[in-house]
């Protein structure tokens, strides 16, 4: 069994941090959200992994190399457009063989792993699984509805009116099924060759096409909250562990991992949180849910809910919260302008001014 990772497209809802990096690299807890997928990929005992690319393969390159030390072996399929899932599994054919295969989108964070997935797909082999989730707003994600055996009847993209609430997750078991289905359909009105309809070919063919509802945690990391939300739920289950060095006049709450050559200086650091390699924290405040990579510089700042990526700095900025930083960013207080209040108050007036 093989792996197909999907870490090209164009991450529009990322920018601007997706028109200088790759979104499947933005950190949780300090590590590349797709590395946890790989990880995920290897702990199933998949090792043959092909890795789509686009815009921003060397970056991706440069992050995974060969994949040997996540102990996996990998091949990089070029994309020279993102023109969707199915277009992927399309120019991957060469690569993925006769060969069954699981395609995990490399944006996608999934609690608990995949090797019961594969372990259930090798055993049962349908002719494709798919995983799903119940989510609040269908009308966002492809639906899936479902027979009284759990057998998919048919997909919908983003539909307006949902026949479930079982969304699909960016994990997909095939066999080698899929390659008819991927030639065989058109372009959508988005001009991407949709997975969604590939397997809806499937099923029109009377294919074996089953799901896994999973209960666990699932996100597509592709905007902000999410990815924020990813990264909270990450840092909840950090080790704590403090490698790096905290003067006296610092104060550490509750799960903090700071990391070997960090610096923490008259500052309070109230966890979940993670201070990477080299950073260094003076005088500052940094909240629950924050994740600082490496080489970043916190002075006289307070941040909560954020990730800061690397070689960043803040100073003098209260306070900075639900946030997402590129790398080498500056963040500093703007000038002031001279202000003036001009007041006619009565007799017992109370004011309050902001200033
Ligand atoms: P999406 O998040 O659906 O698409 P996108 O990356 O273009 O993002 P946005 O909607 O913000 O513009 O893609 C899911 C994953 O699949 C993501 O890791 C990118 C990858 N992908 C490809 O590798 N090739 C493609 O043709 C597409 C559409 C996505």
């Amino acid at each position: 069994m093989k792996a197909l990772v999907l870490s090209g497209g164009s991450g529009t809802r990322l920018r601007p941090i997706t028109h200088t990096s790759a979104k499947q690299l933005v950190p949780v807890a300090n590590k590349p959200v797709l590395f946890y997928g790989l990880e995920a990929i290897a702990d199933a005992g998949i090792t043959d992994v092909g890795i789509i690319v686009g815009d921003t393969a060397e970056e991706i390159r440069e992050a995974v190399g060969d994949g040997s030390k996540l102990g996996i072996d990998v091949t990089y399929i070029p994309q020279d457009k993102p023109l969707g899932l199915a277009h992927a599994v399309l120019i991957a054919s060469e690569f993925l063989g006769d060969d069954d295969f699981v395609m995990y989108l490399g944006d996608n964070f999934i609690v608990g792993g995949i090797t019961g997935l594969v372990d259930e797909f090798r055993t049962e082999h349908p002719d494709a699984q798919i995983l799903l989730t119940k989510v609040p707003n269908p009308t966002s994600f492809g639906v899936a509805e479902l027979d009284e055996n759990g057998r998919v009847k048919g997909l919908e993209e983003k539909p307006k009116e949902p026949k479930s609430d079982l969304a699909l997750v960016g994990v997909y078991l095939f066999t080698p099924a899929i390659h008819e289905a991927v030639r065989s359909i058109e372009p959508s009105w988005r001009g991407e060759l949709e997975i969604t309809h590939a397997i809806q070919w499937l099923i029109d063919q009377r294919k074996d096409v089953r799901s896994t509802t999973i209960s666990g945690y699932w996100k597509d990391t592709g905007n902000v909250a999410d990815m924020l939300e990813v990264n909270r739920s990450v840092l909840e289950t950090v080790e704590p562990r403090i490698e790096g060095t905290v003067d006296e006049s610092s104060e550490i709450i509750g799960r903090v991992r700071i990391d070997a050559g960090a610096e923490v200086r008259g500052s309070r650091i109230v966890g979940p949180a993670v201070i990477g390699p080299g950073a260094v924290i003076s005088d500052s405040y940094i909240g629950p849910f924050t994740s600082v990579s490496e080489g970043c510089r916190i002075d006289d700042s307070e941040v909560e809910y954020s990730i800061v990526l690397r070689d960043s700095s803040i100073t003098g900025v209260r306070r900075v919260e639900v946030s997402l930083i590129g790398r080498n960013v500056q963040v500093t207080p703007a000038p002031r302008n001279p202000a003036a209040h001009r007041l006619v108050l009565g007799d017992h007036s109370k004011v309050q001014i902001s200033s």
